[in-house]
């Protein structure tokens, strides 16, 4: 399925390109590019229908406000905003049975053994998980592009490998909490069983044991990274990020002869375990 995506990844960033630029040459890369263009992709790739996107939006900004209180065990505020999902995804499951799109929450009606709940919660998690990561994705690579002039020298790179680069060097989930399941001792210290672990994948992929000069940006270090995890819970959006990433930003580059950021405008994510941007200035000379 996301291989058939590749023309719908294009059409999509090319569309969302030309929003952006109708107001003119300025406009807040983050809010009128990154985050709508993967959220169109996701909701398409899922099989939500364009005239519910943006009360989708409004239910993942609810959630994110209660999942984002970093480490603390915060209930729901919102629990309206919550039914109101399940009652979404549930009709639309239904919906599927009886008239099949071609998009995932049919394939996975037809497909798969999962209950009918099951499916809603997994395509709800890939619209949450998918869209705030490849948005920070974006915006990380489009200021390193600038930052290290890579728009003067688009061709000498290719963009799949600078990409590699971009998620070690600013990986957009910088840390993930778990729990020990038994006692553990990592260089000489003990963690005991039942213990929260704070893991940063930022710090690993940082770590000067596995990468020379680590905190300098190697357009073409193509590294071996851990922006995506590892093990079960692995991101499974991966080969997504992979295809979507070079796509969109390939049509940014193709379609402006230059881009300039106002970084001293931009504003970084407030919390610690995100890496991005919650605006990122620009002023573009399309071609
Ligand atoms: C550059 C973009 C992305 C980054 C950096 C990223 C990063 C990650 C990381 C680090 C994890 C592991 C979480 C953990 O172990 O606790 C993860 C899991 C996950 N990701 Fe991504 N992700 C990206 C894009 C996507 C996309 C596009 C989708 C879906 C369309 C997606 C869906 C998921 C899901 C559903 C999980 C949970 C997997 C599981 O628990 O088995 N991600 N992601």
């Amino acid at each position: 399925m996301i291989h058939d995506l590749r023309h719908t990844i294009e059409d999509i960033a090319r569309s969302q390109l030309d929003n952006a630029l109708e107001d003119g040459p300025e406009f807040d890369f983050v809010t009128d590019f990154a985050v709508p263009v993967p959220l169109r992709i996701v909701m398409q790739l899922v099989g939500i229908p364009q005239r519910d996107h943006k009360q989708l939006l409004s239910w993942l900004e609810t959630f994110r406000g209660v999942m984002n209180t970093e480490y603390s065990a915060v209930e729901s505020k919102n629990p309206a905003a919550m039914e109101a999902t399940v009652d979404y995804f549930e009709r639309l499951v239904d919906a599927r049975k009886t008239d099949p799109q071609d998009d995932l929450i049919s394939r996975l009606v037809v497909e798969s053994e999962l209950s009918d709940a099951e499916i809603g919660a997994n395509c709800f998690d890939f619209i949450m998980a998918g869209q705030g990561t490849m948005s920070e994705f974006l915006s990380n690579a489009l200021s390193l592009f600038d930052r290290h002039g890579l728009f003067e020298q688009p061709i000498q790179y290719e963009m799949e490998v600078v990409l590699e680069e971009v998620l070690r060097y600013r990986s957009p989930l910088q840390s993930r909490v778990r729990e020990t399941t038994e006692s553990v001792t990592l260089h000489g210290m003990e963690i005991p069983d039942g213990e929260s672990v704070v893991l940063w994948i930022g710090a690993a992929n940082r770590d000067s044991q596995k990468y020379d000069d680590p905190d300098t940006f190697v357009p073409d270090r193509d590294p071996d990274h851990l922006a995506f995890g590892s093990g079960t819970h692995v991101c499974i959006g991966a080969p997504l990020a992979r295809l979507e990433g070079p796509i969109v930003l390939r049509t940014v580059v193709d379609r402006v002869d230059d881009i300039e950021i106002r970084h001293d405008e931009a504003t970084p994510k407030p919390k610690a375990s995100k890496l991005g941007f919650e605006r990122l200035p620009v002023s573009v000379t399309p071609t």
